[in-house]
């Protein structure tokens, strides 16, 4: 029997949605409440699949169930990849009153959902994230989308899921690796909002990075209350949702550079974190002290705090340019007003901009 831990809610008025937490929903919890046709199609990956897809059928009893497995990884976030997903309803005949399901991290699910936003026009969408960044981010929200050889999720949509079933039994077979990438996003709300739960991971960060399920199912609540609240204000990213992007100027870069999957996405946004900290304290924000705080809680969460070695502050410019929050080619980056508070601004010193690329960028040599 299932374990529901808690229920939150996505306010939205009439696309509100419930993301449910708990352990051993998978297989168990039915969703065909969230199901208004008979038709679903489950998206999920070669790696997830083997794992998961099974139990993933039992939640929709009674319906016409169909599954479409992608290769796995974030170099398969693209248009050949996302059609293999058209394929699979069309040859199955799934009119719109289909439902799709993302199982899987977030590539899935922002592919699944960027589907959903397009199959004749719009249908609906369920997220089961299965990876410790999709449950605390990534499936919340209804970002969907892919990449451009050129940038990072530059072509998407915005459209909300039915329902987020969060299994945290999932993350029991997740690599230590993405655990790690996981953490990132989480820390990044304690930096952005909200500082009693900073101090909490900074307590707990080995039991954490060890997976200790209490533990992570907490941080699992707290980041989607967090996030449940700042979407609930601003979907459309028009202003409060972009302090969600801290690290994520730097972070993308690197993550187009390295090429994608090389660097995972909390990785890149891990090290994004550090080095828009640093730029914070360059512009007087927060203090040297404040900056080695936020050092010393990424790297224990296991991530890597320099950036590829052969990454100069020009491959930063450039690759930073192309960025969904730059505005009539001006550069706007998420920084620290203090720990716990975040600005979105086109006003940092291009002097201190390049001091930290430069002081990032040389300590590879
Ligand atoms: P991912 O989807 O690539 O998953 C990471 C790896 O773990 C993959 O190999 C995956 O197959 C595997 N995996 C998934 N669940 C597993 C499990 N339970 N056990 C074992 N292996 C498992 O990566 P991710 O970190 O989940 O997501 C990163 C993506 O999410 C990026 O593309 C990023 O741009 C996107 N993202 C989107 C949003 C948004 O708001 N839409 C927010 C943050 C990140
Ligand atoms: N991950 C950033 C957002 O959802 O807005």
């Amino acid at each position: 029997m299932y374990n529901l831990l808690h229920k939150l809610s996505v306010d939205l008025g009439a696309r509100s949605y419930p993301i449910m937490i708990g352990e051993g929903l998978l297989g168990e919890y039915d969703l065909s409440d969230y199901v208004g046709g008979s038709q679903v199609m489950i998206v999920t990956n070669d790696i997830v699949g083997p794992l998961y897809l099974e139990q993933a059928l039992a939640c929709f009893p009674g319906k016409r169930v169909d599954s479409v497995v992608l290769p796995d990884g974030e170099q398969h976030k693209d248009w050949q990849t996302l059609n293999l997903i058209f394929d699979a309803l069309l040859e199955k005949r799934h009119t719109r009153k289909t439902t799709l399901v993302a199982l899987g991290g977030g590539v899935v699910g922002d592919m699944t959902g960027f589907a959903a936003a397009s199959y004749q026009r719009g249908v609906p969408f369920i997220q089961i994230p299965t990876t410790l960044l999709s449950q605390v981010d990534s499936s919340v929200g209804g970002k969907t989308g892919i990449n451009h050889p050129l940038g990072k999720n530059m072509i998407g949509a915005f459209h909300q899921p039915e329902v987020v079933l969060i299994d945290t039994n999932t993350l029991q077979s997740l690599p230590p690796r993405e655990v790690s990438a996981g953490l990132a996003e989480i820390i990044k709300y304690g930096l952005i909002r909200d500082t009693d739960f900073l101090d909490w991971l900074e307590q707990g960060i080995d039991q954490l990075v060890a997976c200790d399920s209490k533990a992570l199912a907490e941080a699992i609540f707290r980041s989607c209350a967090c996030k449940a609240e700042v979407v609930a204000q601003d979907e459309r990213e028009t202003g409060l949702r972009a302090t969600l992007n801290l690290g994520h100027t730097f972070g993308h870069a690197i993550e187009t550079f390295a090429g994608y999957g090389n660097w995972l996405h909390g990785e890149a946004v891990g090290l994004g974190m550090i080095m828009a900290a640093d730029l914070s304290a360059k512009e007087g924000s927060i203090t040297q002290a404040e900056y080695d705080r936020i050092v010393r809680i990424v790297s224990s969460a296991g991530l890597p705090v320099l950036p590829p070695a052969d990454m100069s502050p020009a491959h930063f410019v450039n690759l930073m340019a192309v960025d969904k929050k730059n505005v009539d080619g001006q550069l706007r980056l998420v920084l620290l007003r203090s720990v716990g508070d975040a600005v979105v601004t086109a006003d940092a010193s291009p002097s201190n901009l390049s001091a930290t690329l430069m002081a990032f960028c040389r300590q590879q040599s």
